[in-house]
């Protein structure tokens, strides 16, 4: 199996360590700055024998190394400063996804794309369109990293295990997330019952912010270990053909009475991307609440 990464920064080079390490695929890490790149590929090879571990990372600013990816990344782009908003990179950052998505689409046709680059839904809509390639296989991160931030909040206040907390988070990765609270259960009961509406708003608005609040305490740059988690998860459902059920950012054709939009949805994943987009029967406020987040990615993708 072999893996791209087109953006060798803090998001792909720690996606690029959770591959090689696990044993999962070989990896080709592609980005503008080569000898940074090559460098952190060395580096990274140098731990192989330590982890115990015979995987291939190599670092290159050619597209042709990315021929016959089962996958390809992109996490190519800027990341916000401090007091910037996601939607603040759009213009910068669709220049530079416009690129590796042509270059994608010539190189590597039959890989399945993962969106990683912000504003993550705009841009995953642009990337469908440049590369032409089935909606099944173009798809962004964002809904599996909001939830488990969500969780780990919810688990932090209540002092559970997360892994007794089930939920999910639609629509954009932006402000208007959709936390779907009418589906969010600790210990089987429905989160209402546990924790009361004042604390709950205030986990909501965290996770919201939580994205924020990182960039303003690193003082440069963004997440990285927690998104490139969230990647490394997309990719061993594909890989292993898993079939769950992850929140991803596709593109409806009717789905949630949505068109031409790609937008946070549960989707089975598995060998051939998106297998089925899963519709859930949502509250009336997640309902509008979810609406208000496609405009809001309409909006931005009106700026591309
Ligand atoms: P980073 O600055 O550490 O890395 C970005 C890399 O892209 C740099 O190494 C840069 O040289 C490279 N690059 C720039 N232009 C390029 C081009 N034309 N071709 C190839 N490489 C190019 O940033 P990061 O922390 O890795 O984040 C990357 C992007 O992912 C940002 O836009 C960030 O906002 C986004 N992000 C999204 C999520 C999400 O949930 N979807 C989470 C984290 C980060
Ligand atoms: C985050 C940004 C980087 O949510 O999208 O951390």
């Amino acid at each position: 199996m072999k893996v791209s990464i087109i953006g060798a920064g803090n998001v792909g080079a720690t996606l690029g360590m959770r591959i090689i390490e696990n044993d999962t695929a070989d990896v080709v890490l592609l980005d503008i700055a080569k000898n940074m790149a090559i460098g952190k590929s060395f580096d990274l090879l140098d731990a192989a024998s330590i982890i115990g571990h015979e995987r291939y990372i190599k670092s290159t600013d050619d597209y042709k190394d990315i021929k016959e990816s089962d996958i390809v990344v992109v996490t190519a782009g800027v990341p916000r400063k401090p007091g910037m908003t996601r939607e603040e990179l759009v213009s910068i950052n669709a220049r530079i996804v416009k690129g590796a998505c042509v270059k994608i689409k010539s190189y590597a046709p039959q890989a399945i794309v993962i969106m990683v680059t912000n504003p993550l839904d705009a841009l995953t809509y642009l990337a469908y369109k440049v590369t032409g390639f089935e909606r099944r296989r173009v798809f962004g991160m964002a809904g599996l990293l909001d939830a488990s931030r969500f969780v780990n909040l919810i688990a932090h206040e209540l002092k559970v295990p997360r892994s007794s907390i089930e939920t999910c988070i639609l629509g954009s990765h932006g402000d208007t997330m959709v936390p779907v609270i009418s589906k969010t259960r600790v210990g089987g009961k429905d989160i209402t019952k546990v924790l009361p509406k004042d604390k709950l708003d205030l986990i909501v608005k965290r996770t919201r912010d939580r994205g924020a609040e990182i960039v303003s305490l690193l003082g440069s740059g963004s997440a990285y270990y927690s998104p490139s988690a969230a990647v490394f998860k997309m990719i061993g459902a594909i890989l292993k053909d898993s079939g769950d059920v992850l929140v991803v950012s596709a593109n409806l054709e009717g789905e949630y009475g949505l068109e031409d939009i790609s937008i946070g949805v549960p989707c089975k994943i598995g060998k051939a991307g998106i297998e089925k987009i899963i519709e859930l029967d949502l509250a009336p406020d997640e309902k509008s609440a979810f609406k208000k987040s496609a405009q809001a990615i309409k909006d931005s993708v009106k700026s591309l």
